[in-house]
């Protein structure tokens, strides 16, 4: 396989069966599946959000990616995406699908103006693509998991500079 075999794009409807069947093989549980389908009824959902990796036609991958508001001090909200979940099928890592991913969930939220990317998970994994500790700006997010695992990475220099706190909707607080 070469990395140009991957195609990444948005979701159609014809892809939402292989996208369940991808979260559940990568994680355990299927508490990522249905946190994808739960999102996907929300108003506000675009399938431009939800990001399909395609190889020799199979859809091998996936990533989530959802508007947040960083609220900071002062009422103010300034809009960042977050990443995640994001899963690639077992018997196809270590191959550069995740990579792939997450470069074309950067490029989406450049493209959508937004200032900054946060992820919950895998700090070692998403260092490589340049993130960084969420604390070094301050930033928070209402997830229930340990600060360390929270990373962010500035698109716009200062994005971040205010700290604050990314709120997640509420299918992720109940599940994380
Ligand atoms: C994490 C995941 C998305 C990586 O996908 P991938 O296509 O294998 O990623 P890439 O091929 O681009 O990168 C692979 C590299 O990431 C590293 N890596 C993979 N998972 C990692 C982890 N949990 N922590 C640290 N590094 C990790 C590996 O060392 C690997 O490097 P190598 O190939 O030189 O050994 C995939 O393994 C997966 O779906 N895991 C289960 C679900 C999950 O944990 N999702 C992420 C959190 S939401």
């Amino acid at each position: 396989m070469k990395t140009q075999d991957i195609i990444v794009r948005p979701e159609t409807p014809g892809d939402v069966k292989a996208i369940d069947v991808v979260n559940l093989s990568a994680f355990e549980g299927e508490a990522e599946a249905q946190l994808v389908g739960t999102m996907r009824q929300l108003p506000g959902f675009s399938p431009d959000l939800s990001l399909v990796a395609e190889l020799h036609g199979r859809i091998v991958g996936h990533v989530l990616l959802t508007r947040v508001p960083l609220q900071q001090e002062g009422g103010r909200a300034v809009r960042i995406l977050a990443l995640g979940p994001m899963s690639v099928v077992p018997s196809q890592s270590h191959r550069g699908i995740g990579s792939a991913l997450i470069q074309a969930a950067i490029e989406r939220a450049r493209a959508l103006g937004l200032g900054a990317i946060v992820v919950a998970g895998h700090p070692e994994y998403y260092r490589r693509f340049g993130f960084e500790p969420a604390a070094k700006w301050a930033v928070r997010t209402n997830l229930r998991v340990p600060e360390d695992a929270i990373t962010a990475m500035e698109l716009e220099a200062g994005a971040l500079g205010g700290g604050g706190r990314a709120v997640y909707p509420d299918p992720f607080t109940r599940i994380f």
